[in-house]
């Protein structure tokens, strides 16, 4: 079934299996139903956007970095090449972490006044985080895997500043989610 050797498939029938649910909730509230808006879709697209982007920055720091360190440089040019596993998940990655902050944008403009120190807070390590992936992490990963050219030596600091980027995003991960996911359910501010 394409479902599950499809990933594109897979995505589409956990959207339609979402949507169902959802469907047949709200129909059995009826008229008492108020809920599902413009606001409800973003919200949802923000969080799965978040979830893999988080997601494979801790592939990358759990997994992928570790795994690395006395890789050849002829290896890691294959590891590297177009179409790699690491090319496809820096894709999804970066992407991932735009889409996080267009709809986290979205959010905080719903929010208008009403936008208490906790999600400033977390939004602000999003930020952060964002701007870190695309200027920091993407630049310096390109030299790294090929796509700029560069020395051994620029390859060997690109990863370094690359590294040091990542590990700050996941330093900085922890205390971000906390206060996104306390402004809405467990305020710390007020
Ligand atoms: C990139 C910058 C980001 C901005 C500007 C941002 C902004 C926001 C805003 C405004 C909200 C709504 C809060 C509320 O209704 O009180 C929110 C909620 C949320 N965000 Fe973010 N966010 C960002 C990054 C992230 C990331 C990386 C994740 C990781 C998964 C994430 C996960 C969440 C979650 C789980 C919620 C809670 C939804 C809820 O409880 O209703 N956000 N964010």
């Amino acid at each position: 079934m394409k479902i599950f050797t499809d990933h594109r498939w897979t995505i589409g029938a956990g959207v339609i299996l979402a949507l169902v649910l959802a469907t047949v909730g709200i129909i059995s509230q009826g008229e008492s139903y108020k809920g599902f808006d413009a606001d409800t879709l973003i919200r949802f697209g923000h969080i799965l956007s978040g979830i893999t982007w988080i997601g494979l920055l801790y592939y990358f720091n759990f997994v992928q970095v570790p795994s690395l360190g006395g890789v050849t440089p002829e290896t890691k040019a294959d590891i590297f090449k177009e179409g790699s596993i690491v090319r496809r998940a820096l894709w999804w990655f970066r992407w991932g972490a735009m889409f996080t902050l267009i709809f986290g944008i979205l959010l905080f403009m719903n929010l208008g006044a009403g936008a208490g120190w906790d999600i400033r807070i977390g939004a602000i390590f999003g930020i952060i985080m964002w701007i870190n992936v695309w200027m920091i992490i993407w630049p310096n990963q390109k030299r790294v895997i090929g796509i700029t050219e560069a020395t051994a030596d620029e390859k060997a600091a690109a990863g370094k500043k690359a590294l040091m980027a990542s590990r700050l995003n996941t330093l900085l991960s922890i205390p971000m989610l906390l206060f996104m996911v306390a402004s809405a359910h467990f305020p710390f501010f007020n």
